[in-house]
């Protein structure tokens, strides 16, 4: 699979998402080029995108909270609106100064998830911006932290297994309190002392064919980009890094979990033939 186009992302905020909620947790720079999420003792934040997408490639550049972050969440997803819903998920899961974070990814189908996978990463994601991106085609979602396959999810749709291909989906990202379970398990909670905790943003470039939510499908569709030959399968060397990251950094992979899934998942399988 080809590296997906590198464009220009230095797009101001506004152009392609509204905040959520608590509009005063969110701070703006250059122009909106640059923001920051604030979580205190009475809330979090987070925002939207203003359109609604199917198919496209979907990019972030965050630089999470540094410092004893235990605790605190930021998530970055796509999530379609309606009750069968289909949702594609990065989270961040904070820990104590210098421990690490843990990135948790899941993928929901027709309202069906517990599809967890965690992994550390290889570098501090508080020191420096690094981009988190999603794939999402026909044929597969792929979760890249900067260059690197994390995690694909294969169409398995031949297997019975639903893949999300008739429902728009808007992207969210978002700043929490969740220290009822995200860091180890709960037995960390946030040190309100700490506050205000502090996410910061930037490219907001959104790279997908647009559509109105109740959209089947989209007008360009097999003609994008990401819809040709070589987005349709990772390359060997893209399969090598997942194979990497598979077997240094990963805690956690619903896929090995014989206690829950007695029988591995068809789309599990899959993914180890390829
Ligand atoms: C936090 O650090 C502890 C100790 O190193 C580790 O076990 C845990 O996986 C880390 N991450 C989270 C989110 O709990």
């Amino acid at each position: 699979m080809g590296v997906p186009p590198r464009r220009p992302v230095a797009v101001p905020f506004g152009r392609n998402y509204v905040p959520t909620w608590a509009f005063d947790h969110i701070k703006y720079y250059n122009g909106g080029s640059q923001i920051e999420l604030y979580l205190d003792k009475y809330t979090g934040t987070g925002f939207q995108s203003k359109g609604s997408y199917l198919f496209g490639h979907f990019s972030m550049q965050i630089k999470l909270v540094p410092g004893d972050s235990a605790g605190t969440v930021t998530a970055f997803y796509l999530s379609s609106q309606n009750s069968e819903h289909d949702e594609i998920d990065f989270e961040f899961l904070g820990n104590r100064t210098g421990q690490p974070y843990i990135l948790q990814t899941n993928v929901f189908t027709g309202g069906k998830g517990d599809r967890e996978q965690r992994i550390y990463l290889w570098f501090d994601p508080t020191k420096d911006y690094h981009s988190y991106s999603i794939l999402w085609n026909l044929y597969q979602i792929v979760f890249f932290v900067d260059d690197v396959p994390i995690r694909v999810f294969k169409n398995c749709k031949d297997l019975g297994v639903r893949f999300p291909f008739n429902q728009s989906m808007k992207l969210y990202s978002s700043l929490w309190n969740a220290d009822d379970w995200a860091t180890r398990g709960g037995l960390e909670k946030t040190d309100w002392s700490k506050a205000p905790f502090v996410a910061a943003y930037k490219g907001f470039h959104i790279d997908g064919c647009e559509s109105s939510v109740e959209a089947k499908f989209c007008a360009t569709q097999g003609k994008r980009w990401w819809d040709q030959k070589e987005f349709q399968d990772l390359d060997s060397y893209q399969w090598r890094r997942l194979a990497w990251v598979r077997s240094k950094y990963t805690i956690y992979n619903y896929c090995d979990d014989r206690k829950r899934y007695p029988i591995m998942s068809p789309e599990c399988k899959r993914d180890r033939d390829a």
